[in-house]
């Protein structure tokens, strides 16, 4: 081993929708140290989704000084953590006066879709259908737009901030590194264009701010007057600041990456034609498509993947908003366990999904069907129905809409995939991962490593500061010991479940009163 002086590491923030996690990777891309801390979800109401903005930035502190007593414990210099790197959940928004840097309202979360009926009205506006070629988006309860309207709507103290100018609009990026770096004395108020292209307000061809899509959603009020984040590039030696307390007092941030695109990068998809599915709280399909936007005409995202040099790499996104969180539905709502890999435990007991299937709509349906008033349905019960089953379909919802956003893709870049890289929770389960290759008909490729989220957040913070200086040194990084789940099952059968699947999710539209 190198002498403790010699060492080098980077730091890794991961701040997704359900836990905090802080990661300390080496050279190599080997994680050394790891804390995680979950924080609370708030739901107000049905289809009501929040976050506490204080206690989401003291779990990242929280996870920063556990993470680094098993480094020092573990015979490790912090002067050796050369920059940090931050990954964070998208579209989730908070608002905050930017004289105090106190949040006016909980964070509005991605999944939140009390903005059904905004997004209803928006979509009926002339010019609405012009909005995807700019900005890569459609208008849905998804984006950060809705959430920073409906604020401004119903939120005395979001509106008094606004028509006194100091409303401050960020997303968990923006809000992360501006309280890390101490808020309104530093005043470090950047964001990265793999997050701001998830607001609606980013042009995505030229990474600024577009005119248009700025026009077009203030019409109730000005959003001009909205303090919002500068867009700067996602692996940046200055732009991000510093940490401003506790251990890691000084120490610089210098990459950020929103998680989907931090997972692209961490199971090293750089080539035009390589894809990755992340199996989180979401499950996200991301697809390099390479230095020009491909906008979607089937149901995709048009996203940024990465802007390490001002070369930015674009990918097309398959959004799917209940994953992880389904499995949890059957654990806390539902009291089925208490431990995820139960659920595919009680997934076995049974053969197969015994006719059922369950759309799990809870947050409407994304990608491709973006259907904002669908409601989560079960399809199919009969007294044969058990909880094995339940279980069973839970997973395989996911399953089914990777594989319509696959049919889609296909349809949009005109190429077939070859493999699919995946990771996330979820594809813990073999069970689920061999569900996916038997209905995609593609080899599914887990890596050994699946903190492919925070390891991308540090490989940009890493290329700011030349602690890899190019793709080509990555190349060994988590490549050895990866699991490949084969298709096996009889192609007429896969299809079989599929069908049943679209015929049950014709069945969940049309909630909305
Ligand atoms: O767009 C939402 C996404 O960034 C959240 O990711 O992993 O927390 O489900 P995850």
């Amino acid at each position: 081993r190198m002498a403790a002086s010699e060492e080098v590491f980077v730091g890794s923030i991961d701040q997704g929708t359900t836990s905090s996690r802080f990661l300390i990777f080496d050279k190599t891309g080997e994680p050394v140290a790891l804390h995680q801390e979950e924080f609370s979800q708030i739901y107000p109401h049905p289809g009501w989704h929040e976050h506490d903005p204080h206690e989401i930035v003291q779990s990242v502190q929280n996870c920063i000084e556990g993470a680094l007593k098993i480094f020092e414990k573990d015979g490790h210099s912090k002067d050796s953590i050369k920059a940090i790197g931050i990954t964070n959940q998208r579209e989730t928004t908070v608002c905050w006066d930017v004289k105090t840097g106190e949040p006016l309202y909980n964070a509005i979360v991605w999944t939140d879709t009390r903005t059904a009926a905004l997004a209803r009205e928006l979509k009926a506006r002339p010019g609405s259908d012009k909005l995807q070629d700019v900005c890569g988006l459609p208008i849905s309860t998804y984006p950060s737009v809705t959430k920073l309207l409906w604020l401004l709507r119903n939120e005395e103290k979001v509106r008094s901030a606004y028509e006194a100018g100091n409303l401050a609009f960020g997303t968990i990026d923006a809000w992360l590194i501006y309280k890390l770096n101490g808020g309104p004395e530093k005043n470090v108020f950047v964001s990265d264009p793999t997050n701001a292209s998830r607001t609606m307000f980013m042009d995505i061809h030229t990474l600024k701010y577009s005119d248009q899509m700025i026009d077009f959603f203030s019409y109730e009020f000005d959003l001009r007057k909205v303090h919002m984040p500068e867009i700067v590039r996602s692996a940046d030696p200055k732009s991000f600041g510093q940490i401003s307390s506790g251990s890691l007092q000084n120490f610089p941030l210098t990459g950020c990456l929103g998680d989907q695109s931090a997972a692209l990068v961490g199971q090293k998809s750089f080539q035009p034609g390589e894809a990755k599915n992340t199996y989180g709280t979401g499950c996200f399909l991301l697809y390099n498509v390479g230095d020009k936007p491909v906008i979607s005409t089937h149901g995709l995202l048009a996203t940024v993947a990465y802007d390490f040099d001002g070369k930015p790499v674009y990918a097309l996104e398959g959004s799917i908003a209940v994953a992880g969180s389904g499995v949890k539905f059957l654990m806390h709502n539902m009291g089925f366990s208490y431990a995820s890999h139960k659920i595919t435990e009680l997934a076995e007991t049974v053969p197969d999904n015994g006719g059922l299937v369950f759309v799990t709509a809870f947050s409407g349906l994304f990608a491709p069907y973006w259907i904002d008033d669908a409601h989560g349905t079960m399809f199919g019960i009969t007294q044969h129905t058990e909880r094995g089953h339940i279980a069973r379909a839970t997973l395989e919802a996911v399953c089914f809409q990777t594989k319509a956003i696959l049919d889609a893709m296909e349809k949009d870049s005109g190429h077939k995939l070859s493999e699919l890289k995946v990771d996330g929770g979820m594809s813990n389960s073999a069970l689920c991962m061999q569900t996916q290759a038997d209905l995609v008909s593609i080899p599914i490729v887990r890596p050994q490593m699946r903190e492919t989220t925070a390891l991308g957040a540090a490989i940009a913070a890493g290329f700011a500061v030349d602690v890899w200086k190019s793709f080509d040194e990555l190349r060994e990084v988590n490549t050895a010991g990866q699991t490949t789940f084969a298709p096996k099952m009889d192609p007429k059968a896969s299809e079989k479940m599929f069908k049943r699947w679209e015929r049950a999710v014709t069945m969940c539209k049309g909630w909305l009163a």
